[in-house]
């Protein structure tokens, strides 16, 4: 008989969880505005909002805690974790932050002024927040198949050459400072970049001397799939495979929440000690010395040994199979999921799901709170909410798509919770045809409007 598949760890420590009813998540999701980001952690069954910072830390990362270096200015836990950067991404210099936001506040401060213009592939949310924050532009280069979410394509995070190109002859190119490659592309789905297009990004930015920065949040991940799907680099490691896609950047943002297995920090890298010197003023002004950065000398040595685990194959193989169980699960029911799966979540298409619904009623976000009533799962709305209003015009931007994404948090659910997530969704794919009637906004912050939203029911 073959042997199945098994996970590459095992569980030392166990947190307790409660079910609850229906008519108490029916109190609280009212509560709550129809926010699933204002509930509390304990009304919550399966917690699917997202991988970041939710994941469990190993052993090792654990006693790395008890090892943690707090002086203030060159503590021993930066140059573990400025070797451990160097050894996996090859950037010689660092900047800790204390998440992933906090890098691009950062090294945007160094590097984006009004008026420019930034390609990439569907930046993320605070990504995008923090170019409009400065009043520049993000410009979305991802490839038309990522937005067919039944097309399999085995990287749906590339960048459309033609589109990036476009960009760079209808700009001054004194006015694209960066063009941000994101591995995995969340928004699109946690769908991968290819190595082969990481290449002619960066040797077409290179013609136009512009700057390649990448979103690193799940480099592993993508690092994973280059090695499983992309012809050539079976046999190469994980490791290689990264020191190779970033030797394509001058820049990158981490937040090491993702694919560092820790519940806080961030980075940046640099390429060049004249960007790192500029970013280290901003450093300071918003994060704390360089050698420190918002982080403590102990969660600096939990991320340097997160970097390590957080890219061995096994582990990731662990990882991604959880995430593609989940998904097939789904998948095999008929319910409509962007494919192939991606790297950290599944995300599920509800314009497809609900296709009654008017998109003015937040489609993505009404399939969101059905989940939640069902079974106490939370996912999060990638649609319209998070996509919030046009600076310029304050009407709503409708994307492409309409997400619930399902993010699953790294060691720290069981294929039982999977299967459980899966019978909660496909109750509502059985009673869809009963869901006519959406949300509408009661109040919304000016940026970012999807963390404090609040709804009501649809007349
Ligand atoms: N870039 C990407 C691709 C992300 O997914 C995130 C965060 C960030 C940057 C910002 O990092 O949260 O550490 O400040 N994504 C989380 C999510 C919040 O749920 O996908 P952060």
């Amino acid at each position: 008989m073959e042997l199945p598949f098994a996970e590459s760890y095992k569980i030392k420590m166990v947190e307790s969880l409660r079910r609850s009813s229906q008519s108490e998540r029916e109190h609280w999701i009212k509560e709550a505005g129809y926010n699933l980001f204002n509930l509390k952690s304990d009304q919550v069954f399966v917690d699917l909002l997202t991988d970041s910072g939710t994941g469990a830390m190993s052993d090792r990362q654990w006693s790395e805690m008890m090892l943690g270096d707090e002086s203030y200015a060159g503590a021993s836990s930066y140059y573990k974790l400025k070797n451990a950067i160097a050894e996996i991404t090859g950037f010689g210099y660092f900047l800790p932050t204390h998440q992933g936001r906090a890098a691009e506040n950062v090294l945007f401060s160094a590097m984006i002024s009004e008026s420019d213009v930034i390609p990439g592939n569907a930046h993320f949310d605070t990504t995008k927040g923090h170019i409009e924050f400065r009043k520049a532009t993000a410009i979305d280069c991802t490839i038309d198949e990522a937005f067919d979410t039944s097309l399999d394509h085995p990287f749906k995070g590339n960048l459309d050459l033609a589109k990036l190109e476009a960009v760079y002859q209808r700009y001054p190119l004194n006015r694209i400072p960066m063009v941000i490659i994101t591995v995995t592309c969340n928004t699109s789905g946690g769908q991968p970049v290819s190595m082969q297009n990481i290449r002619d990004v960066s040797a077409l930015s290179k013609r136009y001397g512009v700057k390649v920065v990448f979103d690193a949040a799940r480099f592993a991940e993508n690092a994973y799939f280059i090695k499983t799907r992309e012809a050539g680099f079976e046999s190469t490691s994980i490791l290689d495979i990264v020191k190779e896609m970033f030797s394509y950047g001058d820049a990158m943002t981490m937040s090491s929440k993702k694919d560092a297995i820790v519940n806080m920090g961030g980075f940046i890298g640099f390429r060049e000690e004249e960007l790192f010197r500029k970013a280290s003023v901003f450093n300071i002004m918003f994060e704390g010395f360089i050698t420190y950065g918002g982080m403590s000398g102990r969660d600096m040595n939990a991320l340097a040994q997160g970097l390590y685990e957080g890219t061995c194959f096994d582990y990731l193989e662990t990882r991604i199979k959880q995430v593609a169980y989940l998904g097939s699960l789904l998948r095999d029911a008929g319910i409509p999921v962007q494919y192939p799966f991606g790297g950290h979540a599944i995300f599920v298409d509800a314009k497809r799901f609900l296709p009654q619904l008017p998109r003015e009623q937040y489609v993505a976000q009404t399939l969101a709170v059905e989940l939640y009533l069902e079974g106490g799962v939370r996912g999060v709305e990638i649609g319209t909410i998070m996509a919030d209003r046009d600076p310029i015009t304050r009407e709503n931007r409708y994307p492409e798509l309409e997400m619930v994404r399902l993010a699953i948090p790294r060691r720290t659910y069981t294929d039982n919770h999977m299967k459980y997530v899966a019978a909660c969704l496909i109750n509502v794919w059985n009673r869809r045809h009963n869901i006519t009637k959406g949300y509408v906004i009661t109040s919304e912050a000016p940026i970012l409007r999807h963390f404090t939203v609040s709804l009501e029911k649809a007349k």
